[in-house]
């Protein structure tokens, strides 16, 4: 492993603990070779399971993954219907996958969004992998930073009738309170934005904008990312010594 790091110019000390992706560009890639794009959809998946895979390789202990935004609920009902097969189709064929992996599920998002068997197959995965503690996998679905913040503060409300709300109880309250913070942000697809994803999370994250879309995203790609956290230096507002 050091070997293969040294060959890649990787450091092994330092790597980060936590990166989220926004998977983006699926559309993009089906409609260059002129297919519908549930076909770049489908393909997207491919790439996830590379992501999981490098992220074992290289031990990364938790993952997140943007799969579906609470503004896409805005898209041609024909893509949302197609999307919400394909995430079904997805935890029925790679379950036994992940539960021999020892991967742990999360869902961040409010899935109520999904119809009832979706909703109780989610429910199922994240039951049964409760205690595992391999790869932290977590999966954003119906997910957007600005409604996970003012879910986050409600919840907070209703625990305690404090007259202010502090910075500690927001984050107690957020889909990731279970989480570390997040190391590296990767968005492919070639936008400089983050279209709503982790807004409160990504406050001092390394932002990494891939130009290649996410179903040809490869472990160049990956690499190259994790290069250029390594490249960086992390202040967190102080100064270095
Ligand atoms: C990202 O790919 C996946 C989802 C939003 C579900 P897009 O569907 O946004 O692909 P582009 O950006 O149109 O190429
Ligand atoms: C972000 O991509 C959402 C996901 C990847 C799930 P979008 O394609 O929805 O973002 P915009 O519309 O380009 O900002
Ligand atoms: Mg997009």
């Amino acid at each position: 492993m050091l070997n293969l790091f040294k060959k890649l110019s990787l450091r092994p000390d330092n790597f980060p603990k936590h990166i989220a992706v926004i998977m983006d560009g699926n559309g993009r890639w089906a409609q260059k070779r002129q297919l519908p794009r549930s076909l770049g959809h489908a393909k997207g998946l491919d790439s996830v399971q590379k992501i999981i895979q490098y992220a074992h390789e290289f031990k990364i202990q938790c993952l997140t993954l943007y799969a579906f935004s609470t503004e896409n609920s805005g898209r041609p009902k024909k893509e949302i219907s197609d999307l919400t097969i394909l995430f079904d189709k997805t935890i029925t064929e790679e379950s036994e996958k992940i539960f021999a992996n020892n991967i742990k599920i999360t869902i961040l998002g409010d899935i109520s969004f999904f119809p009832d068997n979706l909703q109780k197959k989610i429910q199922d995965l994240l039951t049964k992998t409760k205690k595992n503690n391999g790869l932290s996998l977590n999966i954003a679905l119906n997910y957007g930073g600005r409604s996970e913040i003012v879910r986050s503060v409600n919840k907070a409300l209703s625990k305690k009738k404090l007259p202010k709300i502090t910075e500690k109880d927001i984050e107690r309250n957020l889909d990731t309170k279970d989480l570390p913070g997040v190391d590296l942000l990767i968005r492919t697809g070639g936008e400089k934005r983050l279209s709503n994803f982790l807004i409160w999370q990504l406050a001092y994250s390394e932002l990494y904008f891939e130009k290649c879309l996410w179903p040809d995203f490869n472990k160049n790609n990956f690499i190259n990312a994790l290069l250029f956290y390594q490249s960086r230096n992390r202040r967190f507002g102080k100064l270095n010594n």
